[in-house]
């Protein structure tokens, strides 16, 4: 008998090995059209800055890092969101992890077992395996073809009083991923003063925060962080470019912080100080700055070239305005696990829609019929390959 329960990979995983198993190659290696995966381009973005390409080691940086990150960059992290959204965070509002996903799982396994989560239908493809391994009670929030992906913030507080629990956690990204369906300012006003009630709280997954036209955060509309029952995950992981540094943060109330450093005392020990020296760099106020424009003018610019010429093919387009995917429903009743099986032959994936299904109804989902192009790590000039691979695949 094993030791460990056995868990399944996080779903994109299940493309990889399938894609590798088919053709014999890595999704991502040269020759490769990685559309199924979520990362950026990790080189110059046109128009963007140039990416540091050094890094100076001392001796103090082989010491145990700060539990909470390295004070430099939480002042950094602080600052940043001050300067651009107006809120009044202090290093004791920001805490480091080693990327989203780990600041994402310390939370939902410290949260209070009262706080029952709410979640759209059609989500981030890991909170469901979180949500499980964690041992949450969550509530669906409807978000299908039917609503257009596009459930309200009203929503949500009504599949959570359908529930009949007392205490919410709102939690979403935004942008959204798969949809790329972004909360607008007058939402994210609201969701901030709901914040302010003793029985809501939200944990908003600002993962994407730089591909939106412009770049947004909740943040924006919330003075003082200490006064809310918000948490705020961000990271360097798509917007800087640098998912190989393993750096992301949890933004929230100092005294819930203060209580999730413990986590780290004794379950993580902080996180690499090379890779937060390495945000540091990014974190410069003319980097970021550039960074945040560039990214936010080139993603858009692809997510326009790329959802029209799904169109033009046929395919049914659901995307929000940002993230740098095209959530689409694919023409002739075609399932996604077909269109993927024709896509292995040209060397090409997408992210099937069904493991996109916070209800994991497999062959059984609705989603099955959808699918998530990532334009991320594309460059312009794959852009035409890419295309004409996708029309393949269709024609049989
Ligand atoms: C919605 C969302 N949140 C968080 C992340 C963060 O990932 P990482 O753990 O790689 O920083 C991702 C990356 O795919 C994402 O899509």
């Amino acid at each position: 008998m094993s030791m460990l329960q056995p868990r399944d990979p996080m779903g994109i995983y299940q493309i990889l090995f399938a894609f590798a198993k088919e053709t014999g190659s890595y999704i991502g290696d040269p020759g490769t059209r990685p559309m199924s995966q979520g990362f950026p381009l990790t080189t110059r973005v046109p128009g963007g800055p140039e990416l540091p390409s050094s890094l100076p080691v001392t001796h103090l940086d082989r010491m145990y890092p700060k539990a909470d990150g390295t004070p430099a960059l939480k002042k950094a992290i602080a600052g940043y969101y001050n300067r651009h959204y107006g809120c009044q965070l202090t290093t004791d509002n920001v805490m480091l992890f080693a990327g989203g996903r780990p600041g994402l799982v310390a939370l939902l396994w410290m949260m209070q077992k009262d706080l029952r989560i709410s979640i759209e239908e059609t989500e981030y493809t890991p909170y469901w395996d979180m949500l499980r391994h964690c041992g949450r009670e969550w509530t669906i929030v409807p978000s299908n073809e039917q609503n257009r992906f596009r459930p309200s913030l009203d929503d949500h507080r009504k599949a959570h009083k359908d529930s009949g629990a007392a205490r919410q956690m709102l939690l979403r990204s935004n942008p959204g991923n798969p949809t790329g369906v972004t909360l607008q300012p007058s939402d994210l006003d609201k969701l901030s003063a709901w914040t302010r009630e003793s029985s809501f709280a939200a944990l908003i997954d600002e993962a994407y925060e730089f591909f939106a036209e412009p770049p947004m955060s909740v943040l924006a509309h919330v003075k003082n962080i200490d006064e809310h029952n918000l948490f705020v995950i961000g990271a360097a992981t798509k917007g800087l470019q640098a998912p190989g540094a393993r750096t992301g943060w949890v933004i929230g109330p100092s005294k819930e912080l203060e209580t999730l450093k413990n986590f780290s005392s004794y379950g993580m020990g902080g996180i690499s100080q090379l890779s937060q020296n390495y945000v540091l760099q990014l974190f410069e106020q003319s980097h970021i700055d550039a960074a945040r424009h560039a990214i936010s003018k080139f993603y858009g610019s692809q997510r326009h070239r790329y959802c029209e010429a799904l169109k033009s093919l046929g395919f049914v387009d659901y995307t929000g305005t940002g993230g740098f995917y095209c959530w689409m429903k694919l023409p002739n009743g075609l399932t996604a696990a077909e269109f993927n099986r024709r896509l292995f032959r040209q060397k090409a994936a997408i992210l099937p829609g069904e493991l996109c299904d916070m209800q994991r109804r497999g062959e059984a989902s609705p989603l099955r019929h959808f699918i998530r192009v990532s334009f991320g790590p594309r460059t312009v000039e794959d852009f035409d390959g890419d295309i004409a691979a996708i029309k393949a695949a269709l024609q049989g």
